[in-house]
């Protein structure tokens, strides 16, 4: 992340955009269960919402200064953070009963690397389990804000059939002023996942 953009996602207004109008309604209608793995937290505003949802949250952050002040926040709480990069999850397959992306899919940088992530997170989530997320909307203003930065926004009228091609079922996906999807984990544990290419 540029400089201003990591101070825009690690302010309080962003916490609370996030946390009052994004959050309470894309999970009103699922159960998190008790594990869920959140990948790209940065700052944490949306981990610091989800972690009192669950008895355990496991986040996986790319940046090392981002996963080390993250590491650091959430010390001796139920979040574990890991440094890692979430198209190549270090992480169990069928491990977690909920998964969530927020604001990042658009810091992956090509459609593929974008599909293998959430093949990934397909991967670790159980039959049954729930992916959740978030995005913006591709536009002018948001590419101007990422100079110097990865922008790789989500065309949005692509991601149902994504997300279905990667093996998601139950799939919805909302635009109104941000992206908002979820989808859903097979609950026949033969589901088949087709491999995303880097
Ligand atoms: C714009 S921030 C969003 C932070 C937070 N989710 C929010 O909504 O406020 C995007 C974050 O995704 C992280 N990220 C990008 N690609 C990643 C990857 N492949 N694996 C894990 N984290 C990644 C970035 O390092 C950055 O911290």
């Amino acid at each position: 992340m540029n400089e201003h953009h990591a101070r825009v996602c690690g302010s309080a207004e962003w916490a609370e955009h996030l946390q009052n109008d994004i959050l309470p309604a894309l999970t009103a209608a699922i159960d998190p269960g008790s594990v869920m793995l959140e990948v790209g937290p940065g700052p944490g505003a949306a981990t610091e919402w989800l972690r009192h949802r669950v008895a355990r949250l496991v986040a996986v952050e790319h940046e090392e200064p981002a996963a080390e002040a993250l590491a650091a926040r959430y010390a001796g709480t139920n979040v574990e953070v890991i440094r890692g990069d979430a198209t190549d999850l270090r992480l169990a397959d069928a491990s977690f009963d909920a998964a969530g992306c927020f604001t990042m899919l658009h810091h992956v940088p090509t459609v593929a690397l974008q599909n293998r992530l959430l093949a990934e997170m397909l991967r670790v989530l159980r039959p049954g389990g729930v992916l959740v997320g978030s995005d913006s909307l591709p536009s002018d203003a948001l590419h101007h804000f990422h100079v110097e930065d990865t922008y790789n926004p989500v065309e949005p009228g692509t991601l149902l059939t994504r997300l279905q091609t990667l093996g998601y079922e139950q799939i919805t996906v909302s635009v109104s002023e941000t992206l908002t999807f979820v989808a859903h984990c097979p609950a026949d544990p033969e589901k088949t996942t087709e491999p995303a290419s880097r």
